[in-house]
């Protein structure tokens, strides 16, 4: 058996995860990760240890490997954060359950997210985009880009699809944000009972009377002819719905920044806007803002000399893992001509990301927009100054003050 004191990933544990110091870029602390590919050793926020998937083809390897787990109810499954650990017992539909329950859910949705909706949904999400940039063009500079744009964009998008009133956008926004970066644990726990009760009562209003909506056509399915019962349908509305808004909100947060880092690359998509699918899949895996898949070994696995032992943590770094210089060469450039093939930012395997279709179409559409109706779009504060998120969570712009 390989000792694995010997292997390259035998150097210093380092803590997992930490904060960035440029938004786009992953935090400086993981150098040692960049140089010790595929696999370390890192410590997790409660000094527990875990196993960082850092390369690129061993993470894909990993990622469709049935013997990781990605069940937060297990026992000794890894967190990252309080928050996580606090919510273990809760049942998280799709992301956070195996096959064969995992297979059964997620052919529930996959009609509602093929290629072919997001498409259809294109005009709508147009609109979306033209009616806010109208507001805030029409009230003229400085503007703070997150709460007038990047925001409401897929918020709106999301309460449409699944059919949930954006009436209450303040509301789930609210807990989302306390979901995902709350104060405490409580906090979170708090979030999520008020999330779950809120669409409990719209699930139960819905059943009296469906609508057009993706929840509306979960409820119609009947738990007697193999349908979602409600405790069901409850958990994939919460996961549908925050994962919905939050992650594409915060991409076009921080690609917008990230853009206006980078004026030569602006420039270029202005002058040519048929880079934009380029440009969007690029962003995506310079920016690798879910930065930290977890999951479990459920049995030893031998990998790159090294034993997971069952019962370990294994993490993947999707900053790291996008950045594999063998597959990515000048990985830290952002470079609309490079083949983005194969990036792990929406994750790989069976749990890639469901929401990846109308993820790329809002962000087409959001980023071609601004460049397009914005051409003197610029950062109203100094760059370091404009504070981001911390490591632990989802990354994005916290604020983003704009003028053109
Ligand atoms: C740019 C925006 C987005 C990013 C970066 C992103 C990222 C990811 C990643 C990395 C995963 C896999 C997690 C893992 O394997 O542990 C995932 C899964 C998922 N995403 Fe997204 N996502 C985005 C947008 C969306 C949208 C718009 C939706 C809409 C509903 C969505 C719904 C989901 C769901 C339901 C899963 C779980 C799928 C499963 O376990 O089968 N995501 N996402």
């Amino acid at each position: 058996m390989p000792d694995p004191t010997t292997a390259p990933h035998a150097s210093e544990p380092v803590a997992f995860p930490q904060d960035r110091s440029c938004p786009y870029h992953p935090p400086t602390g993981y150098d040692p990760l960049r140089t010790d590919r595929p696999l370390s050793r890192v410590t997790l926020y409660d000094g527990r240890p875990a196993w960082l998937v850092t390369g690129h083809a061993l993470a894909r390897a990993l990622l469709a490997d049935p013997r990781l787990s990605s069940d937060r109810t297990r026992d000794g499954f890894p967190t990252t954060t309080p928050r996580f650990a606090a919510a273990r017992d809760r049942r998280l539909a799709l992301l956070g359950v195996d096959d064969p329950e995992h297979r059964s859910q997620r052919r529930m949705m996959v009609p509602s997210f093929t290629l072919k909706r997001a498409a259809a949904l294109r005009p709508r999400i147009q609109h979306i985009v033209d009616d806010l940039l109208d507001a805030m063009i029409a009230q003229g500079p400085p503007a703070e880009l997150v709460g007038a744009f990047a925001l409401p964009v897929p918020s709106m998008v999301i309460c449409e699809l699944l059919g949930v009133p954006y009436a209450d956008h303040e509301f789930f926004e609210e807990q989302s944000r306390r979901l995902l970066r709350g104060p405490d644990v409580a906090d979170t726990l708090d979030a999520r009972d008020r999330l779950e009760e809120y669409l409990g009562d719209l699930i139960d209003r819905k059943r009296e009377e469906p609508g057009e909506g993706v929840l509306d056509e979960l409820v119609r399915q009947r738990p007697a002819d193999g349908g979602p019962d409600r405790a069901e349908v409850i958990s994939l509305a919460v996961i549908l719905l925050v994962a919905g808004h939050e992650t594409t909100a915060n991409m076009i947060s921080l690609g917008t920044y990230t853009l206006l880092q980078h004026p030569g690359r602006l420039a270029e998509l202005r002058a040519d806007p048929a880079l934009l699918p380029a440009a969007v899949e690029e962003l995506m895996r310079l920016l690798s803002i879910a930065d930290g898949l977890l999951r479990q070994a459920t049995e030893d696995i031998e990998v790159a000399g090294a034993t997971i032992r069952a019962g370990d943590g294994v993490v993947f770094s999707t900053s790291v893992i996008n950045r594999d210089q063998d597959v990515y060469p000048a990985p830290d450039a952002l470079d609309f001509h490079r083949s983005t093939r194969h990036h792990v930012s929406f994750g790989f395997g069976i749990h890639q990301c469901l929401g990846q279709n109308l993820a790329r179409a809002e962000l087409e559409i959001a980023l071609g927009a601004l460049v397009r109706r914005l051409p003197g779009l610029r950062l109203a504060a100094p760059p370091q100054e404009i504070p981001f998120k911390p490591g632990d969570t989802i990354q994005g712009m916290l604020e983003l003050p704009v003028t053109w």
